[in-house]
C-alpha cells in the first residue's frame, strides 16, 4: 500500500472525483446510536488501571443490514472508551492481530515520546506493545488512533479510532451532565459501496455520516440537559454542526473546560478536533423529533421523551480558566503546502516532506513559543489543513491580522488552518519529556503524503 492522490478537492481534480462515485442506500434514522462501550481494567493497582486490547479485524453493521469488514480495536468499529481519572496512571497493552503493522496515538496527551505513537515506531504483525499514560493533565475529551507511517489514513478510515476521556473531580463538582447523560459522539463519513464495503476512494465521495459508527441513526434523550462529547474522526471534513436554532451551550474544547460557558447556535469542527456542548432538551418535549444538522443534512434524529425525574445539572457560569501566557521568546513559521506538480502529490511543511530521519525544529524545554501557521495553498488546489501538534495544547492568539474564530476558544491541540489564511498560536513547553514529536496536518490523507514534521524537545 502507497499513500494516494486523496484528499483534494472534487472541483478541481476534474471528473476523478465522479468515476468511482458508487454508494449505497438505506433507510436513514432506523438504527439507534450506541455508546461506544467503557473498557474495564484487566488490572488495577495502587496508582495504575491496567488495559489489554487486542487489536484486529471484525464486521460491522454500519449501513442497516449489511456487514463491513472492518478494522478495530476490541471488535468494535468505534472503540472502546477508555476512561481515565487525573493523577491515576493507565496502561493499555495493544496486540496487533493483524497482518500488517499498526501504532497507537494519543490525540492531546501528554506522554513521553516512547508512549506517543511516532510513525515509524509500530507494532509488527502478532506482537504486543504496552502504552503507559501518565494523565497529569487537565480533564479532557481525548482519542486515541493508528499513526503508522503512510498508512494512518487508512487504518484510521477503516475503524481503528476511539475516545480516551480524562476525568477529574474539580470538574464534577460543576454538576454538569453525567453518567448516561455525557455521551461521546464520534463523528466521521464514508465511502460504501452497495454491499456495505467501505471504499477508500476521494473525499468528497464519502457522502454518508456515521454517528459513533452507524448511518445517520436515532438517539432516544429524555427532555433534560445533555453533555455531547463531539469529536470529528473524519479523514478530511469540517462538521458544521447545529441542531435548527436550538441553543448549544459550549463549555469545552479539545483541551478540556473553557473559562466560561459559550452560547451558540452551530459548532464548527474539522477533523481531529473536539467540542463539547451541553444541550437542554426540555423546551422540546412533545414537539417531534430534532435533528443535528451538519448545515443542512440532518445526521442524527434525536427522539425527545418525557424527563424521568429532575434535572438536577446545570452549566455554571464560570468553568476553568485559561493558563496565563508569558512571553514567548520564539517565533516560527510553520508552512503548509502540497505539491501537485508531482504524482502521488506531497504534502510539505516548510517546503519539505516528512523525513523521520531529520529533525525539523528544536524546542528548549520550558520555552514559550509563538508559530504562525501558514497555509501556503493557493487556486487552483486551495486545499485547507487543520494543523496538529502532539506533546501539549496551545491557544490561539489571533487569525490573519484579525482576531479569532469561536472554535478557536479555549485549550487547543488542532486547529483549522484555511486555503491562504494563517493562524497564530502560543504555547509552552512545561513538559517533563525529551524527544521527538509529531506536527502535521491533521487529513491524514496529507500527512501521509508527507505533510508532517518532527520538533525535537531538548533540555
Ligand atoms: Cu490525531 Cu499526529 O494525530
Ligand atoms: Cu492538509
Amino acid at each position: 500500500l502507497t499513500p494516494t492522490a486523496n484528499g483534494h478537492h472534487a472541483g478541481h481534480m476534474g471528473s476523478a472525483a465522479l468515476a468511482d462515485a458508487t454508494t449505497v442506500t438505506f433507510a436513514p434514522f432506523t438504527q439507534r446510536m450506541p455508546v461506544p462501550a467503557t473498557l474495564t481494567p484487566s488490572q488495577t493497582t495502587a496508582d495504575t488501571d491496567i488495559y489489554t486490547l487486542p487489536i484486529r479485524t471484525a464486521e460491522a453493521e454500519l449501513i442497516p443490514g449489511l456487514r463491513t469488514p472492518v478494522l478495530t480495536y476490541g471488535g468494535q468499529f468505534v472503540g472502546p472508551t477508555i476512561r481515565a481519572e487525573k493523577g491515576r496512571r493507565t496502561q493499555v497493552t495493544f496486540t496487533n492481530e493483524l497482518d500488517r503493522p499498526t501504532n497507537v496515538h494519543l490525540h492531546g496527551g501528554h506522554v513521553s515520546p516512547e508512549n506517543d505513537g511516532h510513525p515509524m515506531d509500530l507494532i509488527a504483525p502478532g506482537q504486543t506493545r504496552a502504552y503507559a499514560y501518565p494523565n497529569a493533565q487537565r480533564a479532557s475529551t481525548l482519542w486515541y488512533h493508528d499513526h503508522t507511517h503512510g498508512l494512518e489514513a487508512d487504518h484510521i478510515y477503516r475503524g481503528l479510532h476511539g475516545f480516551y476521556l480524562i476525568e477529574d473531580k474539580a470538574e464534577r463538582r460543576f454538576n454538569l451532565p453525567e453518567g448516561a447523560y455525557d455521551v461521546p459522539i464520534m463523528l466521521r463519513n464514508a465511502q460504501f459501496d452497495e454491499n456495505g464495503a467501505l471504499v477508500f476512494g476521494h473525499p468528497d465521495n464519502r457522502t454518508t455520516t456515521l454517528v459513533n459508527g452507524k448511518a445517520q441513526p436515532y438517539l432516544p434523550v429524555a427532555a433534560r440537559r445533555y453533555r455531547f462529547r463531539l469529536l470529528n474522526s473524519a479523514l478530511k471534513h469540517v462538521y458544521q454542526l447545529n441542531i435548527g436554532g436550538v441553543p448549544l451551550t459550549k463549555i469545552a474544547s479539545d483541551g478540556g473546560l473553557l473559562p466560561a460557558p459559550v452560547e451558540q447556535t452551530e459548532v464548527v469542527v474539522s477533523s481531529g478536533e473536539r467540542v463539547e456542548i451541553v444541550v437542554d432538551f426540555a423546551p422540546h418535549v412533545g414537539h417531534g423529533p430534532l435533528y443535528l444538522y451538519d448545515g443542512e443534512n440532518p445526521i442524527l434524529r434525536f427522539d425527545v421523551s418525557p424527563a424521568d425525574g429532575r434535572d438536577r445539572s446545570g452549566v455554571p457560569d464560570v468553568l476553568v480558566p485559561l493558563p496565563a501566557l508569558a512571553a514567548a521568546t520564539v517565533e516560527r513559521t510553520v508552512v503548509m503546502s502540497m505539491d501537485m506538480s508531482l504524482r502521488p502529490p506531497i504534502g510539505l511543511i516548510n517546503g519539505r516532506p516528512f523525513d523521520p530521519n531529520r529533525v525539523d525544529i528544536q524546542v528548549m524545554q520550558g520555552a514559550t513559543e509563538i508559530w504562525n501557521i501558514v497555509n501556503a495553498d493557493v487556486s487552483p488546489f486551495p486545499f485547507d489543513h487543520p494543523f496538529h501538534t502532539h506533546l501539549l495544547q496551545f491557544q490561539v492568539l489571533g487569525r490573519d491580522t484579525g482576531p479569532s474564530l469561536p472554535e478557536d476558544a479555549g485549550l487547543k491541540d488542532t486547529v483549522y488552518v484555511p486555503p491562504l489564511g494563517s493562524v497564530r498560536i502560543q504555547m509552552t513547553f512545561d513538559t517533563p519529556y525529551l524527544g521527538r514529536y509529531m506536527y502535521h496536518c491533521h487529513f491524514p490523507e496529507h500527512s501521509a503524503l508527507g505533510m508532517m514534521a518532527q520538533m525535537e524537545i531538548i533540555p
